[in-house]
């Protein structure tokens, strides 16, 4: 068996949603004391010797410098804090900056997690702040957005292997299905297939409801060395492989938009370093900011061959009776995207899973699961393999 890199010994989730009147700092304590509260063993004050923060950008809320801010909040100055930036992959890779402390030795107990705030602001200012994650001088400039770009890429799948628009708006049903089992989802409400192709165009052939809504919404997890994990549960979720890589920046680089590389490179090296398969994941999260964007997950992941995942939701295999089930949470799509938050969220959910908290949407018996993020239009992507700690 593989040694683990690090290990959850907790995890806390704000409510996701519309959350006025709550800002980045509230957020992020909500989730923070849900985190602490679940592990009496811990003393906050006493053992937490680091944060580490994900936040994708200070515009929505004027508000940069957030990790003294997110220290003072918790009570814990002056442990060192630190804010890492990676459009919707800003908490995986504040995560993997905590494994990175924690296996240097330098951190032992951490705080990791990841907030944003988003529904302050009307649908364009959120939109054109999320666009500064595309490439400035050849996307932005022309006004090309993150629907935009997402629907480029299922035009290309479509064109290429034939996906259809009915296959996309499975993963929305199945999605926002999966919400309404999680109290903490924005969304709380069945749709049909129907509904999602009668929605109105956002890009097509991305419509209302195969986008990932505007969100507000923190997440934490406690990380420890996995020497130290017993101390504060008995119940620790190790983390056994995390690998990162980069593509691009701009979509108009690329040579075949139809698939995902960054997640088919990160999930190669992250299932190395973990010892297993792809079928051997029992649960997992995936990056659904747009019906799609799973779609190519599915492929990029090796739960199926490239262009059969809009197969995969025909069978119901990744629902939640399926033998992969994604996106228990209810994924971006109905659980919401508050975008930095959103890494860390995935490990909370892989958490309740493999700890057997996930109430009403439970695996029975899941012990490996798996979280895929990406950022940008895929120009950033991490894959990370958990395994319940027996
Ligand atoms: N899925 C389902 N329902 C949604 C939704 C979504 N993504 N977005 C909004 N709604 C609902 C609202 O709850 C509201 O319902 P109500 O009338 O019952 O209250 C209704 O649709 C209208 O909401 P509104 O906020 O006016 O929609 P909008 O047109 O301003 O925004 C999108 C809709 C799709 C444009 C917006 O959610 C969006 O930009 N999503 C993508 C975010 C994104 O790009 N994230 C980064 C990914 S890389």
């Amino acid at each position: 068996m593989v040694k683990p890199l690090a290990s959850i010994v907790s995890a806390g989730l704000s409510k996701f949603g519309a959350r006025e009147g709550l800002y980045t700092r509230e957020l992020f304590v909500e989730a923070a004391q849900e985190a602490f509260e679940k592990c009496p063993e811990l003393s906050p004050k006493r053992d937490i010797d680091g944060i580490f923060v994900g936040q994708m950008s200070e515009s929505y809320e004027h508000q940069a410098h957030i990790a003294p801010m997110i220290a003072d909040w918790l009570h814990l100055l002056p442990v060192p804090a630190f804010r890492s930036e990676a459009a919707c992959t800003s908490s995986s890779v504040a995560m993997r900056c905590a494994i990175f402390a924690i296996q240097s030795g330098m951190h032992d107990i951490v705080l990791v997690g990841g907030v944003e705030k988003m529904t302050n602001l009307p649908t364009a200012a959120v939109t054109e702040i999320l666009g500064m994650a595309s490439d400035f001088p050849f996307e932005q400039w022309h006004g090309i957005t993150f629907p935009g770009i997402f629907a480029m890429m299922a035009t290309a799948h479509m064109a290429k292997y034939g996906t259809t628009e009915e296959q996309l708006a499975k993963v929305a049903v199945k999605n926002h299905e999966n919400g309404t089992l999680n109290p903490k989802a924005h969304f709380q409400k069945n749709i049909t297939v129907t509904d999602v192709l009668a929605s109105r165009p956002v890009a097509w052939p991305l419509k209302l409801y195969d986008c990932s809504p505007i969100s507000d919404g923190a997440s934490c997890l406690v990380l420890t060395s996995p020497k130290l994990a017993r101390k504060f549960t008995d119940t620790p979720v190790h983390v056994i492989g995390s690998a990162q890589a980069q593509d691009t920046l701009g979509l108009y680089e690329r040579d075949d938009v139809a698939s995902m590389n960054v997640t088919k490179l990160a999930a190669k090296e992250a299932y190395e370093m973990a010892g297993v398969q792809a079928k051997l994941i029992d649960v997992a999260e995936v990056h659904d900011c747009f019906t799609i964007a799973e779609i190519m997950a599915y492929e990029a992941l090796g739960f199926c061959k490239p262009g059969q995942g809009g197969k995969l939701l025909d069978e119901g295999v990744t629902t939640l009776g399926g033998k992969i089930p994604v996106n228990t949470s209810g994924g971006l799509k109905a659980k919401g995207h508050p975008v930095g938050a959103t890494g860390t969220a995935q490990a909370c959910e892989i958490y309740l899973q493999l700890t057997g908290q996930a109430g009403k949407r439970q695996i029975k018996g899941a012990k490996i699961g798996l979280t895929q993020n990406v950022g940008g239009s895929a120009s950033t992507g991490v894959v990370q393999i958990y395994r319940r700690g027996d």
